[in-house]
């Protein structure tokens, strides 16, 4: 049950999530201001924190931390999530509330929204706050509107800023990275100041990705409060957060970041991304979970289906690809078990290398003389479906697109034009080029029966220029986004059956707008399987396994040299979407069959995997193993997953103690049959059985036995 209700006259909101409540109060200014977040309250104990007294401030101080959308005005000297500049020269904005509306958006779910203008310009705000009655995630995002007869500058639009209650100390965790080793978790003591998280890049970044978990420094994998929040946006972006002397906390967050300002004319309406936030008792594994579960509840298209296993022929072939070799890949990944064949880079006009060919959608004769129904049509004779690679949004100079519109993209009339990976970035934000797109698009997947996409996106944004629009250039970084948002919503209408892979050379656009109309993205270039246990434990922090691709492929690993073995690698990727990637012409017939035995393993529990919940047991380590489970919803059924990279003698070799069982129940491993004491399993835990060495792993499938047993715990079995 979700609900919102209102104290008219203290003037307090209070919106109440399953486990958690938000309250918010208009002020006697006329400003929205931040009351609690945090466990479920009641209206009279909203209204009680409202009324407590506030402590003496200097004339130093200003307006302290803790307004919903802290405005660049009067004594307000934080971070501000909203900056405006009016026609006549005036910065300021001052808040005048003018209403309020509570929506049911949907069957519950539940919508607020308090409207506002400036004091004196028809610019108006209204801040929109969603709940849901299956998650305790908030959606907050804000609309600004120039209802006035004068343009409006908007130097910084955030969807919303966050307030902590106060405690002694925080602590914050994000994730960092760069190219092949994205998501990075970092957890570290909240500094004074302001700690300014961004992409300036275009795309949501490899570099850091917009959420952030904020505690007061003693929570623990399955203990504490954790506050969180995740930008639903695939552009530049910016989250600060904020710790002041006097003891508060908070943050605000938004797309774009500083320089560019969005323009907004007379009538003009601008509608920020979402951000969404999560208070959550439990520490950060019940953070997790619950974005897990309102990604899946609320975010993706199609959140039931179980997500096929995947071949992709990149790793294995390179730009080298025709119909002769894929169909002979193909075959052998249908033969591995293998349900979706990805076609990737390669396949379309002058396409031999990164440095020619993109934009030329069309295949290249020389490779598909028969176009690519030859290999579509093999792909789906073979039983599992064909997927492409598109990167829609760049263009090589060396190419017939770019000799025919040089204007096409993003640029400065005097300026160079930075290539990289021998690429420019086509403006999107032209409609001209954004129907381009859409209309190859739509023709290329309807004409050949095309089932997935995976979209690719190779480079960051330079010279943003757009000279057409150049009173307006700066809008190029939203209108960007929307149209690529755009676009992919329009495939899916073409083509219901289509399902689409997002990817920005690995890991440069995970976020939970890509994820609002996608399947699934590719995590990062790097699939070396050690490598990959840190950024799947990054990646997991906030986005669920049932959306993380996990290729197996071939050894020596192309980025670190390191050889692992088969089984390993596959239980590595085992805990996410099982993908393989290995160049199967190179694969012995023992590598085969190990692997065929080890998809059909993935198959067995990958129910768990992409729709249980999943508990961190260990994090990955140098050393002792690392360790994760994933639990049915029902509890009916179990998956541990473990890995130990290099055992170091001496060490203690912990039991596992599991999570999330029906204490009165029993469970047996699928395997060898053993039948254990959920009781045991979770007070004393499990020593899965490891062989000895370096890279040692396991999966433990345990299946309830019904009927469970009566009266409680019991001894195992
Ligand atoms: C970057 C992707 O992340 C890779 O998987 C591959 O698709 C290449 N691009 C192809 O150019």
């Amino acid at each position: 049950m979700s609900v919102i209700a209102f104290a008219p006259d203290a003037g307090v909101w209070l919106l109440s999530t399953p486990r958690t409540s938000y309250a918010l109060r208009i002020d006697a200014t006329g400003a929205p201001c931040h009351l609690a977040w945090g466990p479920l309250l009641t209206l009279d104990e909203a209204q009680e924190v409202a009324t407590a007294p506030a402590p003496p401030v200097s004339s130093f101080e200003g307006r302290p931390v803790g307004d919903e959308l802290p405005v660049d005005g009067g004594t307000m000297y934080g971070p501000p999530s909203l900056q405006v500049r009016f026609a006549d020269g005036t910065r300021a904005f001052e808040w005048q509330p003018t209403g309020h509306r509570v929506l049911e958006p949907a069957p519950g779910s539940a919508e607020l929204v308090l409207e506002f203008r400036d004091r004196v310009h028809l610019l108006r705000v209204a801040l929109h706050y969603r709940v849901h009655g299956d998650s305790d995630v908030i959606e907050r995002w804000t609309v600004l509107r120039n209802d006035g007869d004068a343009p409006v500058t908007l130097q910084r639009a955030d969807s919303a800023a966050w307030t902590l209650p106060f405690r002694d100390g925080y602590r914050l965790s994000h994730v960092t990275g760069q190219w092949s080793s994205e998501t990075q978790l970092r957890r570290e003591t909240l500094p004074f100041g302001e700690t300014v998280l961004t992409s300036r890049r275009g795309i949501t970044s490899h570099h850091a990705n917009p959420w952030v978990m904020l505690d007061a420094g003693d929570a623990t994998e399955s203990h504490g409060q954790v506050w969180s929040a995740a930008l639903a946006w695939s552009g530049s972006w910016r989250i600060t957060v904020q710790r002041t002397p006097d003891g508060r906390a908070g943050f605000t967050g938004g797309a774009g970041h500083e320089g560019p300002s969005l323009p907004l004319g007379p009538g003009e309406e601008y509608t920020t991304p979402v951000h969404a936030g999560l208070y959550c008792e439990g520490g950060f594994g019940a953070a997790s979970r619950e974005w897990h579960a309102y990604t899946l509840a609320q975010v993706l298209p199609h959140p039931r289906e179980i997500r096929p296993v995947l071949y992709n022929s990149w790793e294995a072939t390179g730009f080298d690809v025709d119909e002769a070799g894929q169909k002979a890949l193909a075959a052998r990944a249908a033969a591995l078990g293998a349900e979706l064949y990805v076609m990737d880079d390669g396949w379309f006009g002058a396409r031999r290398s990164a440095e020619a060919g993109l934009g030329d959608w069309t295949p290249d004769p020389d490779r598909f003389p028969g176009g690519l129904s030859p290999l579509v049509e093999e792909v789906h004779r073979l039983g599992m479906r064909f997927g492409l690679w598109v990167e829609p949004e760049m263009v090589n100079p060396d190419s017939d697109l770019y000799r025919e519109h040089p204007d096409w993209v993003l640029h400065f009339p005097d300026r160079t034009r930075t290539e990289l990976r021998s690429q420019l970035v086509l403006n999107f934000a032209r409609r001209d080029v954004a129907e381009w797109a859409y209309g190859w698009l739509t023709r290329l997947v309807g004409d050949h029966g095309i089932d997935f996409l995976k979209w690719d996106m190779n480079r960051a944004f330079s010279e943003a220029g757009w000279p057409d629009r150049a009173d307006r250039a700066d809008e190029v970084w939203t209108t960007y986004v929307h149209h690529v948002y755009d676009v992919i919503d329009r495939l899916r209408v073409d083509h219901p059956r289509l399902r689409i892979e997002a990817c920005s050379g690995g890991g440069g656009r995970v976020d939970l707008g890509m994820m609002s109309r996608t399947d699934q993205a590719w995590p990062s270039d790097n699939t070396d399987a050690a490598d990959r246990l840190a950024i799947q434990h990054g990646y997991g922090q906030l986005y669920p396994a049932r959306t993380m691709a996990a290729w197996v492929t071939d050894v020596p690993n192309q980025f670190t040299g390191r050889s692992v073995p088969l089984r390993f690698r596959f239980h590595v990727a085992t805990a996410g979407v099982l993908g393989i990637g290995g160049d199967l012409s190179r694969w012995s017939d023992a590598e085969l069959a190990e692997g065929a035995g080890l998809v059909a393993e993935y198959k067995r529990v990958r129910h768990l995997v992409q729709h249980g919940e999943l508990h961190r047991l260990r994090a990955p380590g140098e050393h002792g193993p690392a360790a994760t489970q994933y639990v049915a919803a029902d509890g009916s059924e179990t998956l541990l997953l473990v890995w130990q990279r290099t055992p170091r003698h001496g060490s203690p070799s912990p039991a596992l103690r599991l999570a999330g069982l029906d204490p009165a129940a029993r469970y047996r491993d699928a395997r060898t049959g053993t039948v254990h004491s959920a009781t045991v399993l979770r007070e004393y835990g499990i020593r899965p059985e490891l062989p000895p060495g370096d890279w040692a792993s396991a999966a433990v499938h345990l299946i309830r036995v019904v009927p469970p047993i009566e009266g409680g715990g019991a001894a195992g079995g």
